[in-house]
């Protein structure tokens, strides 16, 4: 079958697999993964086919959107047969969205290219502000509250804390968003989180003034 026949039925695939998702990983977070990797794979020369390939199915074995990620891994599997995708392109794209979820956080860095590049794409979309957007969004279906002075700041929090209404939105900036810039593995990458990342503190900043009754 023809690369961009694949990439195009995959892209309506995936978009049906995705209805209803209602946990920060709709179809549009897909459509804006997807676009960033265009971008930072050709800059980077990386496998183009293999890095479009994960970015559309990154999500859909995540164990955040399904409950049964074998099963989802399987009719991922059965997906691709049916695209006539080679076994070992396959093999490809399941490593790299294996490989790519920050969950955990001490997760090796993706070795190949084509990892990088779509984990960088994936972690651009949790950042900016379209990741202060998600933020939010995630914090208040979670019952989480916009900010709560007395929480401190902290880089770990556990499920525990968040279960114990001890997580805000705020919070989440210094657990996980203003730490991805240095965890960029592209150069491409790393010039679109430079941006992103500013534009965080300049909210932070202006959030703080505000809080604080300055502005
Ligand atoms: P990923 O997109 O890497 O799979 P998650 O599922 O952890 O990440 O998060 C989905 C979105 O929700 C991201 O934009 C993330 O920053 C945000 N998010 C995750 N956990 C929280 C939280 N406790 N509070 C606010 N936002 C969160
Ligand atoms: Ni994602």
């Amino acid at each position: 079958m023809e690369r961009q026949i694949i990439i195009m039925e995959t892209e309506k695939y995936v978009q049906k697999q995705l209805e209803g998702e209602g946990t920060g990983h709709d179809w549009w977070h897909i459509h804006r993964v997807t676009e960033l990797t265009k971008k930072i794979a050709e800059k980077e020369n990386a496998d183009y086919f293999i890095c479009l390939m994960a970015a559309l199915t990154h999500d859909l074995i995540d164990e955040k959107v399904t409950n049964k990620t074998k099963r989802a891994m399987n009719q991922l599997m059965k997906w691709f047969d049916q695209m006539e995708i080679p076994s070992k392109e396959q093999k490809r794209i399941i490593e790299i969205i294996t490989t790519i979820s920050f969950k955990g956080g001490n997760k090796p860095t993706p070795s190949t290219l084509e990892a990088k590049v779509v984990q960088d794409a994936d972690r651009l979309d949790a950042i900016g502000a379209i990741g202060i957007a998600r933020c939010f969004t995630y914090a208040g279906s979670a019952g989480n509250i916009i900010h709560d002075p007395e929480v401190k700041p902290r880089e770990e929090i556990t499920e525990e804390d968040y279960r114990k209404k001890d997580g805000t939105a705020i919070q989440h900036f210094y657990e996980k968003l203003l730490k991805l810039k240095d965890l960029m593995n592209t150069e491409t990458g790393l010039k679109i989180a430079e941006e992103r990342h500013r534009f965080m503190e300049i909210y932070l900043d202006q959030f703080y003034m505000e809080w604080n009754g300055e502005k």
